[in-house]
C-alpha cells in the first residue's frame, strides 16, 4: 500500500517538472516531509575521509542548488547531501522550459544551466542549517563557475575559499553539459592547471578538506585514464561518477527525448556502471569512488558498490519513486550483504572487477 510520501511524489507528477521540484523543495524546507522510520544497520556504516556516513546513500547535486532544504532532506533518510552546484554570482540559468520528464524511459533531461542564488545566499543557508542539523550527516558542497566568467578556475577558487569552513567535502563540478566550455576542464592541461590552483588554495587552509571531482560519462579511454592519474597525483580525495549524458540511446521512447541537455535516470545506469568499473580498475581501488547515475533499486545500488563505489547518490530515481526509494535501497543493501556473507559494506566494494 502506498504511504503518504509515495502519494505526495505521485501528486507532484501532475505538475510541470520544474514547478513540482519547487514545491518539493518548499515542503522539505518547511519540514513538511516524512522522517525515515529507522536508522540504517551498522553493516552499512561508511567511514571515509574522516567522516561518518550512516549509510552509503546520499542525494546527488542539483536537487538542492541553494542549500535551502537540507534539514528536511536529512530527515528523509539520506546519509549525506551534496548541495549545489553553487556559482559565485547569482545566475538565472537557461530559459524555461529546461527540465523534461521522460517518464516512459524512467529518465529526465535537464538544461538548467546552473540557476541559483549565488555564493552569499548559499553560505547563509548552510550556516543556518549547520546550527540546527549539526549531527544529521556529512554535507558535500558542489561548486561551479558562472557562465559569463572570464576565468572558470578563479570561480572555483573563490567558491572553495568561501565555502570550505562550511563543507565536509567539496566537489568540483567539471562535467555539467549546460555551461559551454566547462567540460574541457576535465582533461589535459586545463585540468592540471585547475588542480594546481585548487590544491594550493587547500594547502593554505587550516582545515583538511576532502576535494572531489565530478566527471562526465563521455570521458573515455586514454583521456579518462590521464584525468584519473592527474586527480591522484594532485591528491584528490575522490571521484564522482558520473554526471548526466549528452548521448541519446536509440531506444528512448518519450516525446521529449530530443530535447537538448543532460539525460539522467535509467538509460544512464549501464554506462555509469561501466565507467565505475573502468575507473576502479584504472585506479586499482586507490581513490574512493562515488557512484551516481540511474540508481533506482537495491540491485542497481549493490551492483555499483560491487563495481567499486564506496558511496552512492541518487537524483532521478528519487524524483520518480519518492522517499520510499531511500528505505528500499537501505534495507535491500543490508539483505544482499547478508546473502553474500559480508559483515560490512566495505567488503563488497570492487568485488566485481
Ligand atoms: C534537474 C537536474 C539538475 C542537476 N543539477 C546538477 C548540478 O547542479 N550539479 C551537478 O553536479 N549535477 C547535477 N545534476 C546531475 C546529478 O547530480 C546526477 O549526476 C545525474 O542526474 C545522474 O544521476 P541520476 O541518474 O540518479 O539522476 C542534475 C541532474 C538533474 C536531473
Amino acid at each position: 500500500m502506498p504511504g503518504i510520501s509515495d502519494l505526495g511524489a505521485r501528486a507532484l507528477r501532475w505538475l510541470p517538472p520544474e514547478t513540482a521540484h519547487g514545491v518539493a523543495v518548499g515542503l522539505l524546507r518547511w519540514g513538511l516531509a516524512p522522517a525515515a522510520r529507522s536508522m540504517p544497520p551498522p553493516s552499512l556504516h561508511v567511514k571515509l575521509w574522516g567522516l561518518e556516513f550512516p549509510s552509503p546513500l546520499g542525494l546527488a547535486a542539483g536537487f538542492d542548488k541553494n542549500a535551502a532544504a537540507l534539514r528536511g532532506l536529512y530527515r528523509l533518510g539520506f546519509a549525506f547531501i551534496e548541495a549545489g552546484t553553487v556559482t559565485p554570482r547569482p545566475q538565472a540559468g537557461n530559459p524555461r522550459p529546461r527540465l523534461f520528464r521522460l517518464a516512459a524511459d524512467g529518465a529526465l533531461i535537464n538544461r538548467m544551466g546552473f540557476n541559483g542564488d549565488g555564493l552569499d545566499v548559499f553560505a547563509a543557508n548552510v550556516a543556518r542549517a549547520r546550527e540546527t542539523a549539526a549531527a544529521a550527516g556529512p554535507l558535500g558542497i558542489n561548486i561551479g563557475a558562472n557562465r559569463d566568467s572570464a576565468d572558470f578556475t578563479e570561480d572555483y577558487v573563490l567558491c572553495l575559499k568561501r565555502l570550505a569552513p562550511l563543507a565536509d567535502y567539496v566537489t568540483l563540478n567539471l562535467s555539467s553539459p549546460n555551461t559551454s566550455g566547462l567540460r574541457s576542464l576535465q582533461e589535459g592541461e586545463a585540468l592540471r592547471r585547475l588542480l594546481g590552483e585548487v590544491s594550493n588554495t587547500i594547502a593554505g587552509m587550516e582545515k583538511s578538506l576532502p576535494l572531489l571531482l565530478k566527471l562526465a560519462p563521455e570521458l573515455e579511454g586514454a583521456v579518462l585514464a590521464e584525468s584519473v592519474r592527474a586527480a591522484m597525483e594532485f591528491g584528490i580525495a575522490g571521484l564522482i561518477l558520473c554526471n548526466t549524458t549528452t548521448a541519446r540511446p536509440a531506444n528512448l521512447r518519450s516525446p521529449a527525448r530530443n530535447e537538448q541537455g543532460g539525460l539522467s535516470g535509467a538509460p544512464l545506469c549501464t554506462p555509469a556502471l561501466g565507467m565505475m568499473r573502468e575507473v576502479y580498475g584504472l585506479s586499482e581501488g586507490r581513490i574512493p569512488l562515488v557512484g551516481v547515475g540511474g540508481i533506482a533499486s537495491p540491485e542497481d545500488a549493490y551492483a555499483r558498490i560491487r563495481a567499486g563505489a564506496s558511496l552512492l547518490q541518487v537524483y532521478t530515481g528519487f524524483i520518480y519513486r519518492g522517499p520510499r526509494l531511500i528505505a528500499d535501497i537501505i534495507s535491500g543493501l543490508a539483505e544482499r550483504l547478508k546473502v553474500d556473507g559480508y559483515d560490512h559494506i566495505g567488503q563488497a566494494v570492487g568485488r566485481d572487477p
